[in-house]
């Protein structure tokens, strides 16, 4: 497999997307955005959104998927005795937390590097490429502050509602009291009742290399609270959206394919996050079943990995994840 295999063949593979695709297509262009506010939005109502970044964070995540790739599409093909080795120079675990290389299945590897605030954690194993560990450091600030802002967006957005809805409604003296008690505690990620300054977020790198028949990833939700996804050129990544009756599946990279067919492109990495609702979320926004109503996309996002890929897929993931603070918890 060479570093530039995905490429080769796009072109060809995304002129013969099917009518299908072209209409799943149409459908989630509804919630393609380039600023965290408007990002903020479509997650409170869909639990996901699709985020055109800046030149620099594409950078970042361009030089690190690149970087990712060649790491590990050269563990792909090893002996059980080579993978041992490889195991032993870019595996750790640490407060029963894996970091580093690993191969959770038969149809995909995976380098899981932990940040703490937006920096690595000074434990992480590496590759022997320096430029991997210096582009993941970058690639993991700009996400990590990605994800927080658009928390901090959605927040805003949450608590103007229910001042509306207040407002609006006049109730009693002492259930409103009650509300502004829990808008006003909410107010803050940095508050009282979540850490995020100080747990551990992982930023993982997925090589499906389509090497086998097995399942790329069943349908699940993330750990945390928002969780992004870089789009790349292989079709791969669906989401499930509930904005229909009976529910839909869709697959975001679709967009990034169809934008192939005008300008080649060299890496296999878009400018576009796929952000997603985790199964954090509603804690962290304190909603409860009347705000689930209100928000559905409060509920955790539900995706998958096609089981048949066109090609291998190289994958970039960030968990902004939360604790919560027991001494002071209400
Ligand atoms: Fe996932």
């Amino acid at each position: 497999m060479s570093l530039n295999a995905d490429n080769t063949s796009t072109s060809t593979r995304t002129r013969k997307a099917t009518t299908s695709q072209r209409k799943e297509h149409s459908d989630i262009t509804n919630v393609i955005c380039n600023d965290l506010d408007a990002a903020a939005k479509f997650i409170l109502e869909n639990s996901f959104a699709i985020l055109r970044v800046n030149d620099e964070t594409h950078k970042a995540l361009t030089n690190s998927w690149i970087a990712a790739k060649y790491f590990l599409t050269s563990k792909v093909d090893q002996s059980p005795r080579q993978e041992a080795t490889t195991k032993s120079k870019y595996r750790r675990i640490r407060n029963g937390a894996l970091m580093g290389y690993n191969r959770p299945s038969e149809t995909k590897v995976l380098f899981r590097s932990m940040f703490v605030n937006g920096e690595p954690d000074p434990a992480q194993p590496w590759g022997d490429d320096e430029a991997f560990k210096v582009s993941s450091s970058l690639l993991g600030q700009h996400l990590h502050s990605i994800l927080l802002g658009c928390l901090e967006e959605m927040m805003k957005l949450v608590k103007e509602r229910n001042h509306t809805e207040v407002k609006g409604r006049q109730p009693d003296r002492h259930a409103s009291a009650k509300k502004k008690r829990k808008l006003d505690h909410s107010n803050s990620i940095n508050g009282l009742d979540f850490d995020f300054d100080s747990t551990p977020c992982p930023l993982d790198y997925f090589l499906y290399h389509n090497q086998s028949d097995g399942v790329n990833c069943s349908e699940h939700v993330d750990r945390g609270v928002l969780i992004c996804i870089s789009l790349t050129n292989v079709a791969g990544l669906e989401v499930f959206s509930n904005d229909a009756e009976d529910g839909n599946w869709s697959c975001p990279e679709h967009i990034f394919i169809n934008e192939q067919l005008y300008q080649e492109r060299e890496v296999g990495c878009s400018n576009m996050l796929c952000i997603l609702s985790g199964d954090q979320l509603k804690k962290v926004l304190q909603g409860d079943d009347n705000m689930t109503t209100q928000f559905r996309g409060l509920n955790a996002c539900i995706h998958r990995v096609k089981r048949k890929l066109s090609a291998a897929r190289l994958s970039i993931s960030y968990e902004l994840r939360a604790s919560v603070r027991e001494n002071e918890k209400k």
